[in-house]
């Protein structure tokens, strides 16, 4: 490890699992940046959406990806370090507006494509690798494309139920009315989607911490990773 390089904690793992509290909350407490990964292909997904360029199109996500896709992350306030990070393209808030069932979708398209995985690869190295004391970064191929040589690599994982409820009740909150049914159905399409994929499938790296969220409170597997974190971080 180079002397100026900062700790990475990469967390992996299926939709619903948890990931997204875990990670924010991990950071929160270890004092490290917040990188929600899905967030760029989502964000890329509704990018290309709005410029009318199909999710499947590599010539089209190319050029968009080459002029312009500017993204950023905008960390929360001091005062509610719980709350979201904001996503930003162009300037533009789209935090809300990538989180939609049909983006969902879309990221799970542009994310299968190589000329995407690649040209987003160094985005997220350097997010992880800029950041001013370590960096949490969340996603699907952390531990095991991104950043292989992570400090701590988490695979959270959970029942299909499990997570399609969480996943039901985020929506709800949110004012999204899905049936249960459907949330479950589109979850275990994109689960298939994005573990059988050739390009950086969704898998533990060997040398992960495997956490089993399953019927547990998010608040004690909060704990249960920052005791683990803490533990090889030391
Ligand atoms: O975690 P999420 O639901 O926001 O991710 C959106 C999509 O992006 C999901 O289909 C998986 C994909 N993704 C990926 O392929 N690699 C990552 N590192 C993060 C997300």
């Amino acid at each position: 490890m180079s002397p100026h390089r900062v700790p990475i904690v990469a967390i992996d793992g299926p939709a619903g699992a948890g990931k997204s509290t875990v990670a924010r909350q991990l950071a929160r407490r270890l004092g490290f940046t917040m990188v929600d990964t899905g967030a760029i292909y989502r964000t890329l997904a509704l990018a290309a959406r709005r410029a009318n360029i199909d999710w499947d199109d590599d010539e089209g996500l190319r050029r968009l990806l080459d002029d312009g896709f500017s993204l950023q992350f905008v960390a929360p306030p001091p005062d509610a370090p719980s709350e979201a990070q904001r996503v930003l393209l162009r300037g533009h808030d789209v935090t809300e507006a990538i989180r939609t069932p049909e983006i969902s979708r879309g990221a799970s398209v542009v994310s299968a494509r190589a000329v995407v995985r690649e040209r987003l690869l160094e985005l997220q190295r350097s997010l992880g690798r800029g950041a001013a004391t370590g960096a949490v970064l969340e996603g699907r191929d952390i531990g095991t494309v991104v950043f292989p040589d992570a400090e701590v690599k988490f695979f959270l994982t959970a029942g299909d139920e499990a997570r399609a409820r969480r996943r039901h009740s985020e929506l709800t909150e949110k004012g999204i009315e899905i049936p249960l049914a459907e949330v479950l159905a589109d979850q275990q399409r994109r689960d298939r989607a994005d573990s059988e994929r050739a390009l950086s499938p969704l898998k533990a790296a060997e040398d992960a911490l495997l956490v089993d969220t399953t019927g547990m409170e998010l608040d004690a597997v909060i704990e249960r990773c920052v005791q683990l974190a803490r533990g090889r971080l030391n």
